[in-house]
């Protein structure tokens, strides 16, 4: 696939209107400036889904999910950025025009392209084969059904069949002029020792694994055979296009279902994700035989956050697949488990109960994660002391990689009480696993660091554990004195947060006037107000996303903003002269005498110009989050959406009689107040880190006066600075004007 050029996406987005758009997908009527209908993210009754024309994003205001045209579009049908901007252009018959790609991306492409065109092919010739030839229909049908899989699943998940021969797709492929050297690199093919080539899969049933939009990535072939010497599952090797620990089975078939049900129900193996499709449950994706690997799980939590892992009550396989969860933890998902009946898997309980049976068990026999590993741990080891104390630490490892320290605490008091141990000694062994593994993951960044200095590739065994920096109870000392920003991320997030909202909301908006050095004033945006501000004192936001979205807007608000800026002028330059045009035609056909055309026609004059300002104004403030809200990158947008949809943009009120004075009227306020919040965050946690410093020194070296001396004389200052600070915010927020 060729890229879009940034042209044609921006057209597209410019031409996108969100009513239009949600239109498609939800009856909407109209409630005043807005339009509202049920909610097609979650079921409801009554309608808590808005549209917003004129902002052109929607939003329900009751699980919260929305966003602009394409973000909308990914969300709701799980598309891709391309394939939002695809199905888009489509809509509206915007015509693509592609990019032309180097060299070397041409190769890239064509080499990924050739693959799936050969997987393509291969999928549809197992189709063929099972339905259409007398050996998959007498051997691989006869299996399928013996399963109890109906032809609907057949289709859906493309089952097939590769017949016991030794090149049987390879001549067909070859004679459909594809060659070798891509059959080989799917895996589908693989040359012998003598030279010649063969099949892979010969005499199976086959289970084509497909990518997030629909492509086929690789093929899962069971055989039918009973003997125990033959490999149950043949899977198709890794490949330019496949790369196993970044997909899920099932997913695709999968992703609306997890994405209404905002649940991923995890299964082990093909056969168990077809049957719970089956019988109606579709939300499942089976991770293959395999433990689950960190891309794995951020594939789900792309959907969901709440993930319930499915057991078959055998107790070795359970034990062993607990550490695994760990992981799920650490991304921050909440975890369900759930035990099947004795001697049933998925696929077997599927086959055998109802629809409603499944469902209803599923309802009924959900559990916490971290009580159900308490309750399986402690009862095997309810009369060993040691085995007890292994439990326990296990348990404590669990909860210590969860990310939300509420969470945690929450899940501590509840193992205190159900494990009858104190509260306290669990609190400070969970803080004490938390320092521990972000030691680890700082010694291994650091190697990482060392590693690319050295100009060695990255590990790829890195992919595994890490755990967000929230988990760390303990913040670790800092050596230098230097990084109290990164060591105090956490506490400055809020303060940042309401910053960069001010940006993404009203980036773009007048916020004061400015003199430079001749004494000229200049009017001055929100964007630049902070951006000066944040200059002065050399502050750069420790989160790495705000980060990310604050140089997005500063990207936006460059010559894209100007060019933009200018188009917008010219077009209501346009209507308004049109309106004028209008008007005076009016008035010269209904007013009575001279007077009255004069009066009449400044009247139209003014109207006309305060639609103007008030028509540029508005693109001005919605400029920088209609184009975040459509970037590319999901980060981004996510960000973007949440700031720009979170309560606080709520509190504009305009009522008939009275005009509640809003957030945009207070920004000059507002804005430098958030700027002092910050500042002041800063000076918090380099107070924080003296103390803590002077506390070390008299503990450690109390005779080192010297240093003792100067750490709080170092205090005194920035407890003055403080104080200045506070001084200096009370004028800032009477006067918007700078000094
Ligand atoms: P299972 O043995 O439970 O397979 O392995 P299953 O899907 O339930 O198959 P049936 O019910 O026996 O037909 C679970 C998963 O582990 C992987 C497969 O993805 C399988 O679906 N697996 C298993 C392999 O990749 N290779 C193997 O040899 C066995
Ligand atoms: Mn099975």
């Amino acid at each position: 696939m060729r890229r879009i050029d940034s042209e044609t996406v921006q057209k597209i987005l410019d031409t996108a209107e969100i009513l239009d758009v949600v239109s498609d997908f939800v009856s909407l009527k109209r409630r005043g400036a807005n339009y509202i209908g049920l909610c097609p993210f979650h079921n409801e009754r009554t309608p808590s889904f808005s549209v917003s024309p004129s902002k052109g994003i929607c939003k329900c205001f009751s699980c919260g999910k929305g966003g602009s045209p394409v973000g909308f579009l990914m969300e709701l049908e799980q598309m891709s950025y391309s394939d939002a901007l695809r199905y888009l252009a489509k809509k509206y018959n915007i015509e693509i025009k592609e990019r032309e790609m180097d060299a070397e991306e041409r190769e890239r492409e064509s080499e990924r392209e050739s693959l799936l065109a050969v997987n393509e092919f291969a999928m549809k010739h197992f189709e063929h084969n099972l339905t259409a030839t007398d050996e998959g229909r007498s051997v691989g049908l006869a299996y399928f059904r013996e399963r109890g899989i109906n032809d609907a699943m057949i289709k859906r998940f493309h089952l097939g069949y590769s017949p016991d021969s030794r090149d049987d797709l390879f001549r067909h492929a070859k004679a459909k002029g594809f060659s070798e050297k891509f059959l080989i690199a799917t895996g589908l093919c693989y040359k012998t020792e003598r030279g010649t080539v063969g099949d892979r899969f010969r005499g199976r049933v086959i289970y084509p694994v497909f990518s997030l939009s629909g492509k086929v990535l690789a093929f899962g072939g069971r055989t039918l055979r009973k003997d125990k010497d033959v490999a149950k599952y043949v899977n198709s090797p890794e490949s330019v296009i496949y790369r196993k620990s970044f997909e899920l089975y099932g997913l695709y078939q999968a992703k609306q279902s997890i994405v209404r049900n905002d649940k991923c129900i995890l299964v082990e193996g093909y056969m168990d994700v077809i049957s719970m499709h089956q019988s109606g449950v579709e939300n499942v994706v089976a991770s293959s035989g395999t433990s689950l690997t960190e891309g794995q799980i951020r594939l789900i939590h792309r959907f969901t956050e709440n993930v319930t892992v499915i057991y078959d009550s055998d107790p070795a396989g359970i034990k062993a697949s607990l550490r695994g969860i760990d992981l799920l933890l650490a991304e921050g998902l909440n975890i369900k488990v759930m035990l099947l009946p004795e001697g049933e898997d998925p696929d077997s309980f599927a086959q055998s109960h109802t629809s409603e049976e499944v469902e209803r068990y599923l309802a009924d026999n959900e559990q916490d994660f971290i009580s159900f590993k308490t309750s399986i741990l402690m009862k095997d080891a309810s009369n060993d002391p040691i085995a007890k104390a292994h439990a326990i630490q296990s348990i404590v490892r669990s909860i210590s990689v969860i990310p939300d320290p509420i969470t945690r605490t929450v899940y501590i008091a509840e193992c205190a009480r159900s494990m009858a141990i104190d509260e306290k000694i669990l609190t400070l062994q969970v803080a004490k696993y938390a320092a521990e593994a972000a030691e680890k993951r700082a010694r291994e960044e650091q190697r990482e660091r060392n590693r690319a200095k050295a100009g060695l590739p990255a590990d790829p065994a890195q992919d595994a554990v890490a755990i967000p920096a929230e988990a760390v109870t303990p913040a670790p000392e800092p050596a230098a004195p230097k990084p109290v920003i990164a060591a105090e991320a956490g506490f400055l997030v809020p303060y940042e947060r309401e910053l960069v909202r001010y940006i993404v909301r009203y980036g773009l908006c007048y916020l004061c006037d400015v003199a430079d050095e001749r004494g000229d004033t200049r009017p001055m945006n929100v964007l630049e107000y902070v951006m000066e501000e944040l200059r002065i004192d050399e502050i750069s936001f420790s989160d790495p996303v705000f980060a990310r979205l604050l140089d997005e807007c500063l990207a936006l608000a460059g010559d894209s903003w100007t060019q933009a800026c200018e188009g917008e002028r010219l077009r209501l330059s346009e209507v308004r002269r049109r309106r004028m045009e209008e008007g005076y035609e009016h008035i010269r056909r209904t007013a009575g005498d001279l007077a009255s055309i004069q009066t009449r026609e400044k009247e139209l004059e003014e109207a006309a110009e305060n639609e103007f300002n008030a028509a540029l104004d508005s693109f001005a403030e919605l400029y920088l989050q209609r184009q975040l809200l459509s970037c590319s990158s999901d980060e981004v947008r996510r960000t973007a959406t949440a700031l720009v949809t979170s309560r606080h943009s709520l509190s504009k009120i305009y009522t008939k009689y009275s005009h509640v004075s809003t957030e945009r009227e207070r920004l000059p306020e507002l804005v430098p107040l958030a700027v002092y919040n910050l500042k002041c965050a800063l000076i918090e946690c380099e107070i924080a880190r003296i103390n803590k410093e002077i506390a070390r020194i008299y503990s450690t070296a109390p005779s080192d006066s010297a240093t003792l001396r100067s750490l709080m004389q170092r205090n005194l200052e920035l407890n003055a600075l403080k104080k200045e600070f506070a001084k200096y915010l009370g004028e800032r927020i009477l006067s918007p004007h700078r000094p």
